[in-house]
């Protein structure tokens, strides 16, 4: 790919400004020597002031998400896409959220720029299981997990019934919830539909994929290729 288009697909600017940027010497390789237009050094040698250049295309990004972010490209209010460098949503193919996370629901979230990938994480047929830690409102009942297991249970204003679902209490008013499908508020409205109310949500692991111990609320990073393995290979369901 000519210099211009990557530079721009990265974000940096539309083609006139990273034509701008090219002939003022500001992209060069990674022993300092400018760069023009025609020159197409491998990614990982080209500068832009001095700093290495954003990831290619596929990227995959590992987000936690705090609450009161919305997945929106368009919300007036805060957005997980502030989170990331602002170059990350000029981007083309378009960084996207792999589903949505309530603004109130906090923990690992995905994004990526491969509509492929994101597809095959949030179709339940890939199996790629998403759990939840809910903190509840009221005291656990001991019906839930039949209720969610069912592959019976329909959510209000709906006529399909959700995928069996897992379960598992934690504590009076804890639990983990485990998801093949990622309906509009699921969790919330299953335990709705239990007589029960949740307080707080946090989504702990996508497929095999735990939040990360060393990602603070906030924090976003690239995923490596052992955690891009991870998200397809589950051992405990
Ligand atoms: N279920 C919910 O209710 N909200 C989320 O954000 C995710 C799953």
């Amino acid at each position: 790919m000519k210099l211009v288009k990557l530079l721009a697909n990265l974000g940096y600017g539309s083609r006139r400004e990273v034509q701008g940027m090219i002939r003022s010497g500001v992209v060069t390789d990674d022993e300092g020597t400018r760069l023009g237009e025609k020159d197409v050094p491998p990614h990982e040698r080209i500068r832009v002031r001095g700093e290495p250049l954003d990831p290619p295309f596929p990227l995959v990004i590992l987000l936690h998400k705090p609450d009161g972010y919305t997945c929106s490209t368009e919300d007036p209010g805060a957005t997980v896409y502030e989170l990331l460098p602002e170059r990350f949503p000029r981007r083309n193919p378009a960084l996207h959220t792999v589903g949505r996370l309530d603004k109130d629901t906090t923990g690992l979230l995905l994004l990526t720029d491969d509509g492929k990938l994101s597809h095959r994480i949030v179709h339940p047929k890939s199996g790629c299981l998403k759990t939840y830690h809910a903190v509840l409102d009221r005291p656990l009942t001991g019906d839930e997990g039949a209720l969610f297991g069912s592959g019976e249970l329909v959510l209000r204003g709906e006529s399909k019934p959700l995928l069996p679902a897992g379960f598992e209490a934690l504590g009076e008013r804890e639990a983990l919830v485990t998801l093949h499908e990622g309906r509009y508020h699921q969790v919330r409205r299953m335990f709705a539909a239990a007589g029960n109310h949740v307080v707080s949500l946090r989504r702990i692991s996508i497929g095999g994929l735990a939040l990360p111990n060393d990602l603070p609320e906030g924090s976003w990073r690239g995923a490596t290729a052992q955690e891009l393995d991870l998200l397809f290979h589950q051992t405990d369901t």
